[in-house]
């Protein structure tokens, strides 16, 4: 579903209108009631998604094109179920769609939604749900838009347009003034490629914000990630790389979501953007990068790209004096082995109450976090016999090596989190979908909206 058609499609307002509920004919409507929800240790909230997941598909296989929802709890019972269900509406019913011929073979055939509810706060709560649904979207968009289309200088001016749609401001850094500035690590990511990189940089400062301090997020913008000249092996580690930078569609999409809910928060998105390519220039194994903050990197893996963007964009954001910094970033097939699709690996020096604010708000809406170490002993691993660091840490621990990479270039409370196994889907699962998830904008946005 196309977002510009979602305001026809999904009725976002019809709350409270009793004589309508009356007068609705239920005969031949199916009523589903969601009885027993909320197994052990499972929060209700997913099965209520999952639930409405179903429906929605079934609907779809069906060839139904309208569908009602009545909310029958009583006042303010449901209020959370209301936001949650108009969010999995449009999360479910998503598909992208830019690439067929003839779009409208493709479709599903539900395009009209309405939720019904006798709350009084239902129109506000519904209308929140489709925000939250249609900024996650917006990030899935971006991370299966392919990189012929999505080169680092699109996913900025993706950045622009949406920042102008969403009332948040955006600065983007061309390749002359990221050579200006020193950012080796971005640059030397960007060797190999006949296109330039940029560096996106988001702000959404609303009068009064609560917090002094602002919360900075950075997301790994890799538009494609060939491995460089550590070429990923055949098979098919190469062919979804387009999707390296979900984390960069993840700030994307909650500088969107923030616009949307205009949240009272100062937030600032950082995205350093390149393809990884083995192109004439390239950089190569062996290599020693002088990074932005001046630290010096010692290359023997091409294929570890992510970190050395990131590394700049996290010493950069030292210039905020950031509350918090999170970073997100499809970084290491390592945490795909550790968790798969269902978890994100968070690694973090901040404080107890910062990492359980952000472990909530990820149990809250089922992006869970799997906290790993970050032991002083694994810096070890990164020790390089003649620079300052190297970008690789040997098999062991391999996520928590990037972590410690990262860390190195912080200055301030931080919060990694690596999104490699559930940003992009190789097979449906629930409203997540097959192919781009959106993973990160539901966390974020959750988790500053009780900030
Ligand atoms: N983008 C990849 C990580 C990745 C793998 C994301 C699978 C999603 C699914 C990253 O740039 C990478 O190639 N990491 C290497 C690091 C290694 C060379 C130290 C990896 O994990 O193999
Ligand atoms: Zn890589
Ligand atoms: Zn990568």
């Amino acid at each position: 579903m196309a977002r510009e058609n979602l305001d026809e499609n999904i009725e976002i307002d019809k709350s409270y209108c009793e004589e309508d509920v009356k007068n609705f004919h239920f005969t031949n409507n199916i009523k589903v009631l969601f009885l027993g929800a909320g197994e052990e240790g499972q929060p209700e909230a997913e099965d209520l998604r999952m639930g409405i997941h179903a429906i929605i598909n079934q609907t779809n296989d069906l060839k139904i094109s309208r569908l009602v929802i009545v909310s029958m709890d009583g006042e303010g019972k449901n209020a959370a179920s209301l936001r949650d269900i108009a969010e999995t509406c449009v999360l479910s019913n998503y598909q992208f769609l830019t690439y067929k011929t003839d779009p409208r073979k493709k479709e599903n055939s539900l395009k009209k939604i309405s939720i019904y509810s006798t709350d009084k706060g239902a129109a506000n709560l519904v209308k929140e749900g489709y925000l939250t649904g249609t900024v996650t979207t917006i990030a899935r968009d971006l991370v299966n838009e392919p990189v012929i289309t999505l080169t680092a200088v699109e996913l900025a001016n993706r950045a622009e347009k949406l920042g102008k749609e969403f009332g948040f401001e955006v600065e983007v850094f061309n390749k002359k003034k990221i050579e200006s500035l020193k950012m080796g690590g971005l640059l030397a990511v960007n060797f190999g490629s006949p296109l330039p990189p940029t560096f996106t940089i988001m702000e959404w400062k609303p009068k009064g914000a609560k917090n002094k301090k602002p919360i900075v997020l950075v997301g790994k913008g890799v538009v494609y990630d060939t491995g460089g000249l550590s070429l990923k092996p055949t098979g098919n580690s190469m062919d979804f790389m387009k999707s390296d930078m979900a984390g960069a569609a993840a700030v994307i999409g909650t500088l969107c979501g923030a616009g949307a809910l205009n949240l009272p928060y100062h937030i600032i998105g950082l995205v350093p953007a390149t393809d990884n390519r083995p192109g004439q220039n390239a950089y190569t194994p062996g290599d020693v990068i002088r990074m932005y903050d001046g630290t010096t990197v010692e290359v023997l893996n091409t294929d570890a790209e992510g970190r050395m963007i990131l590394a700049d964009a996290l010493a950069y954001a030292k210039k905020y004096d950031p509350e918090i910094t999170i970073d997100l970033a499809t970084l290491t097939g390592a945490a795909v082995i550790a968790v798969g699709t269902l978890g994100i690996a968070m690694m973090s020096n901040a404080s107890e109450e910062q990492k359980n604010k952000l472990k909530t708000a990820g149990f809250a809406v089922y992006e869970r976090l799997v906290e790993l170490p970050l032991w002083k002993e694994y810096k070890d691993q990164l020790k390089s016999d003649i620079a300052d660091l190297k970008n690789i840490g040997g098999r062991n621990a391999g996520s928590i090596t990037a972590g410690k990479f990262l860390e190195h270039f912080t200055d301030y409370p931080w919060i990694h989190l690596d999104i490699a196994g559930p940003a992009f889907l190789h097979g449906a699962e629930g409203y997540r979908g097959k192919n781009g998830t959106g993973t990160g904008v539901r966390l974020l946005l959750n988790f500053i909206e009780n900030y």
